[in-house]
């Protein structure tokens, strides 16, 4: 069932429960004042009618005219009066009964008797209805004479009649406009949803670059709207990176097969010296080593994808790993006519795993020795600053372009420069330090200009 109808269906219930309870309690408090009112009026009537009889004295056949004249509020035309003889027996009638008596009733005899006033309703056969109050006259404590004043219930009965009327055609009436009503409001409310749904079924199928129409209100449909659209272009993006990087992957994986292809291919044309074999066979095995490279560093990166590398958590001295790895830096650097320096070097413990700082470290100081010019100089420093450790690897190489910066360390990107620059690099490296620094809770930053160098900073909590 769809939700516009649900919500019509929940809203028609409540109101319709509502109208019923209103409509029966006012027709209780109706019925309930009207009589209250019109016993109070009989009240007041029956009080007249026994000082007119009582100033009359017990004359048991004066006529009512008589009375009526002294007394002009017994002359009513809305109550009835009539005075009955102990034994029940009308004595006295008023001219509006029409020669209709109104029997008193045995139980109002008995009150009447026992000196209490009687309140009754009665039906006659012509379907009239009454509301009747008889009231005893004693004298020396007995009964001389019983009042009795009555009044038709017609007009309330009418009235009464006249309002469950209204009510039983106004209540369906009201509760259908309040249904079509209802049902127009959860249609419009709900429509931005239907436009959600149906933008939802064209990107199941494939369409990423759909969006929804964000409404300029905040309200909730536009939030989730909002959340909606944020949602797929994060998918978006990342569906865009999956593509390009097996893209990415399977290009790197195939240069080097070209090339020991195409060796192979030409070394096998016509016979050959033994030497010239070796020379293939040793650039064969150089581009099976880059593509073992690249596959060990591609295991590495959907490991940590999979939350499958473990990262120590030991106290490491960086001050202590940067000793350590000096020599190592500066045979590199030899290898390139790079000179390798280290600046000032702070004590800087922090928590990590020391095998893979080492492994960061070396691969900025690769990238600054790959980058750099020969007769260039790569430093290393290592400053604290606040709560942390400043790892830098300053070189006076290629540098990077401002907007090429936020990319370097995507998977498999390599600058158009760097690619000109030097042959070997998988564009993995700084993937893999990006991980690690994040996974000591820190971060890498850059600072290059293009022709004049790069600073890799990586920033680390020290431990306190
Ligand atoms: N020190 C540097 N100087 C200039 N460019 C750099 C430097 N370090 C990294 N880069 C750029 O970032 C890219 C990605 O680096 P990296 O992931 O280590 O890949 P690779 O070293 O295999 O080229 C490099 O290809 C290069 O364009
Ligand atoms: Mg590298």
């Amino acid at each position: 069932m769809p939700l516009r109808v649900r919500l019509t269906l929940w809203y028609g219930t409540a109101l319709a429960l509502i109208l019923v309870v209103f409509g029966g309690a006012l027709y209780a408090v109706l019925t309930h004042g009207l009589r209250d009112q019109i016993d109070r009026s009989l009240e007041g009537a029956a009080a007249v009618a026994v000082r007119a009889v009582e100033k009359h004295g017990i004359g048991p056949f004066l006529p009512f005219e008589d009375l009526a004249a002294e007394f002009p509020e017994l002359a009513v035309l809305d109550k009835t009066f009539q005075i009955f003889s102990p034994a029940g027996k009308i004595t006295i009638q008023s001219p509006n009964l029409g020669h209709q008596d109104i029997p008193l009733s045995p139980t109002a005899l008995a009150s009447a008797l026992n000196g209490q006033a009687t309140f009754e309703s009665a039906r006659f056969q012509d379907g009239s209805t009454f509301r009747l109050l008889s009231v005893p006259i004693r004298e020396n404590g007995v009964l001389v004479n019983i009042v009795q004043v009555g009044t038709s219930l017609q007009p309330i009965e009418e009235m009464l009649h006249r309002l469950v009327l209204v009510l039983l055609v106004s209540a369906p009436i009201a509760l259908a406009a309040a249904l079509g009503g209802g049902c127009f409001l959860a249609d419009r409310a709900l429509r931005p949803v239907e436009a959600i749904i149906q933008a939802a079924q064209r990107i199941a199928a494939g369409d990423l670059t759909q969006r929804l129409a964000v409404p300029s209100t905040l309200d909730e449909i536009g939030r989730l709207a909002a959340t909606f659209n944020d949602m797929i272009a994060r998918l978006e993006a990342s569906f865009r990176q999956m593509r390009q990087f097996s893209a990415d992957a399977s290009h790197e994986l195939r240069t080097p097969l070209t090339v020991i292809k195409g060796e192979a291919e030409l070394a096998l044309r016509r016979p050959r010296p033994a030497e010239d074999y070796r020379l293939v066979l040793e650039s064969t095995l150089e581009e099976i080593d880059r593509m073992t490279r690249i596959v060990d560093e591609l295991l590495f990166l959907s490991r940590t994808d999979l939350g499958e590398v473990a990262i120590e958590s030991l106290p490491v001295r960086l001050d202590a790993l940067v000793e350590d790895v000096r020599r190592q830096m500066a045979v590199l650097g030899q290898e390139h006519g790079v000179q390798v320096t280290v600046g000032s070097v702070d004590p800087a413990p922090v928590l990590g795993d020391e095998l893979r700082l080492r492994e960061l470290l070396l691969n900025l100081v690769d990238n600054a020795v790959k980058y750099s010019r020969p007769g260039g100089k790569v430093e290393i420093a290592l400053v604290r600053e606040s709560a942390t450790a400043r790892l830098s690897v300053t070189d006076q190489g290629i540098g990077i372009a401002p907007e090429e910066l936020g990319r370097i360390f995507d998977r498999f990107y390599r600058t158009d420069a760097a690619r000109a620059h030097a042959k070997k690099g998988t564009g993995l490296g700084l993937s893999i330090c990006k991980w690690i620094a994040e996974a000591h809770h820190g971060r890498i930053e850059v600072q290059s200009t293009v022709g004049q160098g790069s600073r890799f900073t990586v920033v680390l909590p020290l431990t306190t």
